[in-house]
Protein backbone atom coordinates (compact mmCIF):
# COMPACT_ATOMS: atom_id res chain seq x y z
CA UNK A 1 0.00 0.00 0.00
CA UNK A 2 2.50 2.36 0.68
CA UNK A 3 4.50 2.15 -2.87
CA UNK A 4 0.77 2.68 -4.24
CA UNK A 5 0.51 5.99 -2.30
CA UNK A 6 3.99 7.06 -3.31
CA UNK A 7 3.33 6.15 -7.19
CA UNK A 8 -0.06 8.52 -6.98
CA UNK A 9 1.52 11.07 -4.71
CA UNK A 10 4.63 11.01 -7.83
CA UNK A 11 1.78 11.37 -10.39
CA UNK A 12 0.13 14.10 -8.60
CA UNK A 13 3.32 16.06 -9.13
CA UNK A 14 2.47 16.33 -12.76
CA UNK A 15 -0.85 18.79 -12.01
CA UNK A 16 1.67 21.76 -10.53
CA UNK A 17 3.14 23.63 -12.96
CA UNK A 18 5.24 27.48 -11.62
CA UNK A 19 3.37 30.03 -9.84
CA UNK A 20 0.33 27.41 -8.29
CA UNK A 21 -1.40 28.18 -4.80
CA UNK A 22 -1.82 24.54 -3.92
CA UNK A 23 -4.08 23.74 -1.11
CA UNK A 24 -2.28 21.00 0.75
CA UNK A 25 -4.20 18.18 2.21
CA UNK A 26 -3.77 15.90 5.27
CA UNK A 27 -3.34 12.11 6.06
CA UNK A 28 -0.72 9.44 5.03
CA UNK A 29 -1.15 9.34 1.27
CA UNK A 30 -0.55 13.36 1.14
CA UNK A 31 2.22 13.48 3.10
CA UNK A 32 4.25 11.66 0.15
CA UNK A 33 3.09 14.35 -2.41
CA UNK A 34 4.14 17.64 0.31
CA UNK A 35 7.54 15.72 0.95
CA UNK A 36 7.74 15.42 -3.33
CA UNK A 37 6.99 18.73 -4.25
CA UNK A 38 8.90 20.57 -1.40
CA UNK A 39 12.00 18.40 -3.13
CA UNK A 40 11.25 19.38 -6.37
CA UNK A 41 10.86 22.89 -5.09
CA UNK A 42 14.16 23.03 -2.88
CA UNK A 43 15.76 21.52 -6.48
CA UNK A 44 14.73 25.04 -8.23
CA UNK A 45 12.57 22.63 -10.28
CA UNK A 46 9.34 24.00 -9.64
CA UNK A 47 8.89 28.24 -9.18
CA UNK A 48 6.66 30.46 -7.04
CA UNK A 49 4.51 27.66 -5.90
CA UNK A 50 2.55 28.17 -2.33
CA UNK A 51 0.98 25.36 0.07
CA UNK A 52 -2.08 26.38 1.69
CA UNK A 53 -1.99 23.53 4.41
CA UNK A 54 -5.52 22.19 5.46
CA UNK A 55 -3.86 21.20 9.01
CA UNK A 56 -1.29 21.41 11.77
CA UNK A 57 -0.36 18.02 9.96
CA UNK A 58 0.14 19.49 6.69
CA UNK A 59 1.61 22.27 8.01
CA UNK A 60 4.48 20.82 9.81
CA UNK A 61 5.23 18.66 7.23
CA UNK A 62 5.23 21.60 4.31
CA UNK A 63 7.32 23.51 6.57
CA UNK A 64 9.81 20.64 7.20
CA UNK A 65 10.07 19.89 3.63
CA UNK A 66 10.25 23.16 2.05
CA UNK A 67 7.20 24.26 0.37
CA UNK A 68 6.39 28.23 1.71
CA UNK A 69 3.25 28.08 3.20
CA UNK A 70 0.39 30.95 3.49
CA UNK A 71 -2.92 30.88 5.09
CA UNK A 72 -5.87 30.74 3.43
CA UNK A 73 -6.40 34.26 4.58
CA UNK A 74 -3.74 35.24 1.99
CA UNK A 75 -4.45 33.91 -0.67
CA UNK A 76 -7.06 34.73 -3.39
CA UNK A 77 -7.42 31.63 -4.97
CA UNK A 78 -6.39 28.09 -4.95
CA UNK A 79 -5.47 26.60 -8.22
CA UNK A 80 -5.35 23.08 -7.09
CA UNK A 81 -6.06 20.67 -3.90
CA UNK A 82 -4.39 17.45 -3.56
CA UNK A 83 -5.63 15.18 -0.92
CA UNK A 84 -6.72 11.84 -0.05
CA UNK A 85 -9.50 10.28 1.14
CA UNK A 86 -11.03 7.60 3.41
CA UNK A 87 -13.87 6.06 0.22
CA UNK A 88 -14.35 6.95 -3.06
CA UNK A 89 -17.50 5.93 -4.49
CA UNK A 90 -18.12 5.17 -8.72
CA UNK A 91 -19.59 8.91 -9.01
CA UNK A 92 -16.12 10.12 -6.77
CA UNK A 93 -18.21 10.82 -4.19
CA UNK A 94 -15.63 10.55 -1.09
CA UNK A 95 -15.75 10.13 2.59
CA UNK A 96 -12.65 12.14 4.04
CA UNK A 97 -11.98 12.96 7.81
CA UNK A 98 -10.41 10.04 9.60
CA UNK A 99 -7.64 12.48 10.48
CA UNK A 100 -9.91 15.24 11.78
CA UNK A 101 -9.24 17.67 9.34
CA UNK A 102 -12.43 17.42 7.30
CA UNK A 103 -13.69 21.04 7.85
CA UNK A 104 -10.41 22.93 6.95
CA UNK A 105 -10.35 20.34 3.68
CA UNK A 106 -13.36 21.03 2.36
CA UNK A 107 -13.25 24.98 2.82
CA UNK A 108 -9.83 24.58 0.97
CA UNK A 109 -11.10 21.96 -1.64
CA UNK A 110 -14.56 23.48 -2.58
CA UNK A 111 -12.49 26.74 -3.37
CA UNK A 112 -9.64 24.75 -5.16
CA UNK A 113 -10.20 25.15 -9.61
CA UNK A 114 -9.13 21.54 -9.47
CA UNK A 115 -9.43 18.94 -6.22
CA UNK A 116 -7.02 16.14 -7.03
CA UNK A 117 -7.55 12.92 -4.85
CA UNK A 118 -5.04 10.72 -4.35
CA UNK A 119 -6.09 6.92 -3.11
CA UNK A 120 -5.21 3.40 -2.94
CA UNK A 121 -7.28 1.05 -4.57
CA UNK A 122 -8.41 -0.49 -1.17
CA UNK A 123 -10.61 2.85 -0.85
CA UNK A 124 -12.95 2.27 -3.58
CA UNK A 125 -16.44 1.14 -2.66
CA UNK A 126 -20.11 1.17 -4.41
CA UNK A 127 -21.57 3.12 -1.71
CA UNK A 128 -20.03 5.53 0.87
CA UNK A 129 -20.26 3.97 4.24
CA UNK A 130 -19.20 0.75 3.02
CA UNK A 131 -16.43 0.18 5.34
CA UNK A 132 -15.79 3.63 7.16
CA UNK A 133 -17.89 6.16 9.15
CA UNK A 134 -19.10 9.67 8.43
CA UNK A 135 -17.10 11.75 10.72
CA UNK A 136 -18.73 14.87 11.95
CA UNK A 137 -16.83 17.89 13.53
CA UNK A 138 -19.37 19.35 16.05
CA UNK A 139 -19.19 22.00 19.06
CA UNK A 140 -18.12 20.63 22.06
CA UNK A 141 -20.88 20.81 24.28
CA UNK A 142 -23.59 19.69 21.65
CA UNK A 143 -22.33 16.78 21.00
CA UNK A 144 -24.52 14.80 22.78
CA UNK A 145 -27.84 16.48 21.30
CA UNK A 146 -26.41 16.41 17.84
CA UNK A 147 -25.61 12.25 18.63
CA UNK A 148 -29.37 11.91 19.57
CA UNK A 149 -30.23 14.06 16.02
CA UNK A 150 -28.59 11.49 13.93
CA UNK A 151 -30.26 8.59 15.23
CA UNK A 152 -33.07 9.87 13.67
CA UNK A 153 -30.92 9.13 9.80
CA UNK A 154 -30.71 5.67 11.42
CA UNK A 155 -27.49 5.97 12.19
CA UNK A 156 -25.60 5.83 15.30
CA UNK A 157 -22.80 8.13 16.33
CA UNK A 158 -19.79 7.56 18.35
CA UNK A 159 -17.74 10.30 20.06
CA UNK A 160 -14.40 9.59 18.90
CA UNK A 161 -11.94 9.22 21.86
CA UNK A 162 -7.87 10.21 21.68
CA UNK A 163 -4.91 7.57 21.93
CA UNK A 164 -2.27 9.99 23.59
CA UNK A 165 -4.52 11.97 25.49
CA UNK A 166 -6.98 11.30 27.73
CA UNK A 167 -10.26 11.68 26.83
CA UNK A 168 -12.35 12.68 23.04
CA UNK A 169 -9.87 13.62 20.04
CA UNK A 170 -9.80 17.64 19.77
CA UNK A 171 -9.68 19.12 16.23
CA UNK A 172 -7.30 21.85 14.95
CA UNK A 173 -10.46 23.94 15.54
CA UNK A 174 -10.97 22.98 18.77
CA UNK A 175 -14.18 20.74 18.60
CA UNK A 176 -15.31 17.00 18.90
CA UNK A 177 -15.63 14.91 16.44
CA UNK A 178 -18.83 12.13 16.14
CA UNK A 179 -18.04 8.89 14.04
CA UNK A 180 -21.84 7.99 12.56
CA UNK A 181 -22.52 4.88 10.94
CA UNK A 182 -25.70 4.85 8.68
CA UNK A 183 -27.62 1.94 7.67
CA UNK A 184 -27.52 3.06 4.03
CA UNK A 185 -26.44 6.10 2.19
CA UNK A 186 -28.73 6.42 -0.48
CA UNK A 187 -28.11 10.15 -1.58
CA UNK A 188 -25.19 11.49 -0.42
CA UNK A 189 -24.96 14.95 -1.45
CA UNK A 190 -28.47 14.88 0.71
CA UNK A 191 -27.37 13.73 3.33
CA UNK A 192 -24.22 16.10 3.53
CA UNK A 193 -26.52 18.49 2.81
CA UNK A 194 -29.08 17.45 6.18
CA UNK A 195 -26.37 16.72 8.15
CA UNK A 196 -24.94 20.41 8.02
CA UNK A 197 -28.32 21.43 8.81
CA UNK A 198 -28.18 19.81 12.85
CA UNK A 199 -27.49 23.26 15.10
CA UNK A 200 -24.19 22.83 16.11
CA UNK A 201 -22.58 20.75 13.37
CA UNK A 202 -19.59 22.84 11.74
CA UNK A 203 -19.22 20.39 9.04
CA UNK A 204 -19.70 16.73 8.12
CA UNK A 205 -17.11 14.20 6.13
CA UNK A 206 -19.26 13.78 2.87
CA UNK A 207 -18.13 15.15 0.42
CA UNK A 208 -20.41 14.74 -2.76
CA UNK A 209 -20.11 16.31 -6.11
CA UNK A 210 -16.37 18.24 -5.55
CA UNK A 211 -13.65 15.69 -6.51
CA UNK A 212 -12.31 16.31 -9.98
CA UNK A 213 -10.08 13.84 -10.79
CA UNK A 214 -8.89 10.76 -8.87
CA UNK A 215 -5.53 9.05 -9.07
CA UNK A 216 -5.98 5.18 -7.55
CA UNK A 217 -2.58 3.16 -6.64
CA UNK A 218 -2.94 -0.14 -8.67
CA UNK A 219 -0.94 -3.38 -8.80
CA UNK A 220 -1.42 -2.62 -12.49
CA UNK A 221 -0.33 1.15 -11.77
CA UNK A 222 -2.30 4.39 -11.10
CA UNK A 223 -5.56 4.91 -12.61
CA UNK A 224 -7.08 7.97 -13.19
CA UNK A 225 -10.73 8.73 -12.75
CA UNK A 226 -12.36 11.66 -13.91
CA UNK A 227 -15.97 13.33 -13.75
C1 LIG B 1 -7.88 13.67 7.08
O1 LIG B 1 -8.83 14.24 7.91
C2 LIG B 1 -8.52 12.72 6.13
O2 LIG B 1 -9.56 13.28 5.40
C3 LIG B 1 -7.49 12.11 5.18
O3 LIG B 1 -7.30 12.94 4.08
C4 LIG B 1 -7.97 10.78 4.76
O4 LIG B 1 -8.28 10.04 5.91
C5 LIG B 1 -6.94 10.01 3.94
O5 LIG B 1 -5.84 9.68 4.72
P1 LIG B 1 -4.79 8.58 4.28
O6 LIG B 1 -4.16 9.09 3.03
O7 LIG B 1 -3.83 8.50 5.44
O8 LIG B 1 -5.53 7.32 4.07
Amino acid sequence: MEEFKRAVAREALRFVEDDMIVGLGTGSTTAYFIEALGKLIMEGELEDVYGVPTSYQARLLAIESGVPVLGLDQVDAIDIAVDGADEVDPHLNLIKGRGAALTMEKIIEYRAGTFLVLVDESKLVERLGQKMPVPIEVIPSAWRAIAEEIEVFNATAELRMASKKDGPVITDNGNFILDARFHRIEDPLDLEIELNNIPGVVENGIFADIADVVLVGTEEGVKRLER
